[in-house]
């Protein structure tokens, strides 16, 4: 795990999210620790929840001394119980919780016979019914309120399986189901309060140096790899925006709809390719700390080990938060085209326009 030194970019003077109650489960670490940094910029009050003492510290350090405003609870997201008591302390602490985003997640890498039963379990309680619980939690209090908004971190993997990754996968596919009957039951309430899913690509976090691996190589996001920060800006925007998905990166989009049109064919593919193409070419250190059970006690802060093959930015993402804008200007430039287009014929033509008669 990579422990970087970053220069975080001051606080905003006037934020997009001034005194806005945030809370972000897995926020110690990788997308979450990007998206407390993020919000905090944007002069957030931010919630940092995990399990790690020593990661959750380190977060809510980094955030004060930059001028923002944190508190940390260490708590397992797959303890409904605590997650709802942690939700009633936020509110007598810091008020009303605005946004609520659920990110915390564990994984194994190892094929479907080499994973048990109790892991299976334990990925489906944290990644799954740990965001189920986050968006009770949220509920309970925001209905009363008829207001705010609740972000899923999703994955292109919660649409497109791939091998070695079936608990992670059935748990984000979990999620993604039970996402969409929660927007019908909003939408039949004719409920203020809003749910967006940010579907992520490959991202360098600390997860692929402290996941459970059963292979024998150390595991590794299959590339485009994006950095964390690109997720915690699709995330804030997906906050301030009534988006229902916001996806990130082309690789996404192509998953997405690569299973709608060729499942059988990707199936193969991935079969021959995602096999080795998650893991590096290092050998695993099989003795080292995972983070399935508990928390491995360390703080590897947001990036993981693939700096140098990570991008900072993505352009389809830009494109996602500027398709309004692109739509508009696309119609404006018909109409300009096919305007320009009628005059010059009809002047080639002779005719006089028709207000000239
Ligand atoms: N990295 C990628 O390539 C990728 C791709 C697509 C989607 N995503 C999504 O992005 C999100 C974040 O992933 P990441 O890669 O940033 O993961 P990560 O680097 O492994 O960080 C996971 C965070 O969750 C916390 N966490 C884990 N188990 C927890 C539990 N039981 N209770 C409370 N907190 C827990 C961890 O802290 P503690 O261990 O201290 O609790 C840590 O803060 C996930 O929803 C993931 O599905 C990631």
């Amino acid at each position: 795990m990579n422990a970087q030194r970053i220069i975080h970019p001051p606080l905003r003077r006037r934020g997009r999210f001034q005194d806005k109650v945030v809370v972000i489960t897995g926020a110690s670490a990788g997308v979450g620790r990007a998206t407390a940094r993020a919000f905090a910029r944007e002069r957030a009050k931010v919630v940092l929840i995990a399990r790690g003492q020593a990661g959750l510290e380190a977060a809510r350090r980094e955030i004060e001394l930059g001028g923002g405003t944190a508190i940390s609870i260490a708590l397992d997201v797959a303890d409904a119980k605590a997650l709802d008591n942690a939700a009633d302390r936020i509110e007598r602490e810091l008020g009303s919780i605005d946004v609520w985003v659920n990110n915390a997640m564990v994984t194994v890498f190892a094929p479907v016979d080499e994973i048990g039963a109790d892991e299976f379990k334990r990925v489906t309680e944290v990644t799954y019914l740990g965001s189920v619980y986050g968006a009770m939690a949220a509920l309970r209090r925001m209905r009363t309120r008829d207001r705010g908004t609740i972000v899923q971190v999703s994955s292109a993997l919660a649409y497109r399986s791939i091998p070695l990754q079936s608990a992670y996968c059935g748990a984000k596919h979990a999620l993604a189901g039970f996402v969409d009957a929660l927007r019908c039951e909003l939408a039949h309430e004719r409920s203020n309060i809003h749910v967006t899913a940010v579907q992520m690509p490959a991202l360098n976090t600390p997860q692929f140096g402290w996941a459970r691996n059963k292979m024998p190589h150390r595991p590794q996001p299959v590339p485009p790899i994006f950095q964390p920060e690109v997720a915690a800006d699709a995330i804030l925007f997906a906050a301030s925006h009534r988006r229902r998905t916001v996806p990130v990166g082309a690789s996404t989009w192509m998953a997405e709809w690569g299973q709608r049109f060729i499942p059988g064919l990707l199936d193969k593919y991935l079969g021959r390719t995602a096999w080795g193409g998650q893991q590096t070419l290092e050998p695993d250190d099989h003795q080292r700390p995972d983070n399935l059970f508990s928390p491995v006690d360390a703080d590897p802060g947001a990036h993981g080990d693939f700096d140098e093959r990570a991008r900072g930015s993505s352009s389809a993402l830009w494109v996602e938060k500027h398709r309004r804008t692109l739509g508009f200007g696309v119609l404006a430039a018909s109409a300009l085209g096919t305007g320009l287009w009628f005059g010059t014929r009809n002047r080639r033509a002779g005719l006089a326009p028709p207000h000239a008669h």
